[in-house]
C-alpha cells in the first residue's frame, strides 16, 4: 500500500513539524506535534474541522501530561492510574501561557489520553513532546479503524500512515471531566460509567459517575459527525424497509438474516454489543464500497445500557442533519 511508512520514518516526519496518521487502541489519529502552530494548522486544513474545535493530545505517561498542567486531583490520579495507558480522556486545566495553545485553540482546558497501543505509545516516548490526534478522517465522517479506511479518507494528504492493524476497540475514548462532586462522562466511548465507578469505590472515592446533558460536551459533538458518504435513513421498525436493489438493509445478524435478495450489512449480534460499537465505522465503510442510492438502519434495543447509550450517541450524529 502506497503512503505507509516505518516507525522511524514517522518519528522523523513528526518531529519535523509533519502530520502522520497513527494507529491507537480506539480509532486512528491524524497526528502531529501540539505545539506546532504550522502543523496544527495543517492537521484542521486536511480534516477540513471547524476551526474551533479543540485538538486532543497524546502523551506517554502521568509525569509528563503533569508538566503541562495544573496539579491532577485525587480523583484524576486515581482514575488516571487505573486505566491508562488505555482509552480514558480526561479534561484538564492548563498551566498558563501553555505551549499547547495552537491545539487547544488557546483554551484553558486540553483533554489528554495516554493511548495503549504499543506502536503509537513507543513512538510518543521516543518523541518525548505532546502528540495532537484528532481521528483521522474528514470532518464529519466516520473514524478509520485500518490503514485502509485512513487511505480512502484523508491518508494521501498526510505524510504517511503508520501501519498499527485493526483498532481493537474500533470506537473512540470515553472522555469524563472530574470534580468534587462528580465524574461526567463528555462524550461515551470505550469505558463505561460502572467501569469508572468501581475503580472510585474500590478507593473509597464517593462521587457518583454521570452522563453530561447537552451542554455538557466537547465542542465535537455539536456538529454531525461519524457519517458515510451514502445517504442513509434510519427506521424504527424492520418492517419498514422493503426489497429495492439499489437499497442497502443495515442492522444486526438477528435482523439481516431474515432478508433476502437485497444487500444487507450486518453490525454484529445484538448478542454482543461490544462489538456492534466495534463494527459501526467499518460497516460504513463498507457501505460507502456499495456505492448504493440510500442506506436504511434499523438499530434494535441494546440490552446493555453504556453500548447503547454510546451507539446511539455515534448514530445520532451520524443521521443528524447539520
Ligand atoms: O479515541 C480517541 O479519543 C481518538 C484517538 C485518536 O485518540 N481521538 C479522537 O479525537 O476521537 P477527536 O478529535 O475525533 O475527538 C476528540 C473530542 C472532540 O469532540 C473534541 O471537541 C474534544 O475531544 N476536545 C478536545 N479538546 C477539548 C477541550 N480542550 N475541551 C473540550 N473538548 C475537547
Ligand atoms: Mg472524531
Amino acid at each position: 500500500m502506497p503512503n505507509l511508512i516505518t516507525e522511524e520514518l514517522a518519528f522523523e516526519r513528526l518531529l519535523a513539524g509533519g502530520v502522520v496518521a497513527v494507529p491507537t487502541e480506539t480509532v486512528y489519529g491524524l497526528a502531529c506535534l501540539a505545539e506546532s502552530a504550522d502543523a496544527v494548522a495543517r492537521v484542521f486544513k486536511i480534516k477540513n474541522r471547524p476551526s474551533d474545535n479543540p485538538l486532543i493530545c497524546h502523551f506517554h505517561s502521568v509525569s509528563q501530561i503533569s508538566a503541562y498542567v495544573q496539579p491532577l486531583s485525587e480523583t484524576e490520579k486515581i482514575l488516571f492510574d487505573h486505566f491508562s495507558p488505555g482509552p480514558l480522556s480526561l479534561l484538564l486545566r492548563l498551566n498558563e501561557n501553555s505551549p499547547l495553545y495552537p491545539a487547544t485553540r488557546s483554551g484553558r482546558t486540553v483533554v489528554v489520553r495516554i493511548p495503549a497501543h504499543p506502536v503509537f505509545l513507543s513512538l510518543l516516548k521516543k518523541i518525548n513532546k505532546p502528540i495532537a490526534a484528532p481521528s483521522a478522517n474528514t470532518s464529519g465522517r466516520y473514524s478509520a479503524v485500518n490503514t485502509q479506511m485512513v487511505l480512502e479518507d484523508v491518508g494521501a494528504l498526510t505524510d504517511g500512515i503508520l501501519e498499527g492493524g485493526e483498532c481493537v476497540n474500533g470506537i473512540e475514548s470515553t472522555i469524563v471531566e472530574v470534580s468534587d462532586k462528580q465524574v461526567t462522562i463528555l462524550r461515551p466511548g470505550v469505558i463505561g460509567p460502572d467501569d469508572l465507578q468501581d475503580v472510585l469505590q474500590s478507593n473509597e472515592i464517593d462521587v457518583p459517575v454521570r452522563y453530561g446533558t447537552t451542554e455538557q460536551t466537547t465542542p465535537g459533538t455539536k456538529y454531525k459527525h461519524y457519517a458515510p458518504k451514502t445517504k442513509i435513513r434510519e427506521i424504527t421498525s424492520p418492517d419498514q424497509f422493503s426489497s429495492d436493489k439499489r437499497v442497502v438493509f443495515i442492522s444486526t445478524d438477528e435482523y439481516t438474516s431474515r432478508i433476502q435478495n437485497v444487500h444487507t450489512l450486518s453490525l454484529g449480534s445484538l448478542q454482543y454489543p461490544r462489538q456492534i460499537a466495534s463494527a459501526l465505522y467499518q460497516t460504513m465503510f463498507k457501505l460507502d464500497q456499495l456505492h448504493a442510492d440510500e442506506a436504511l438502519i434499523f438499530l434494535p434495543e441494546i440490552n446493555n445500557k453504556h453500548w447503547q447509550i454510546t451507539i446511539r450517541n455515534r448514530l445520532n450524529k451520524m443521521l443528524s442533519s447539520s
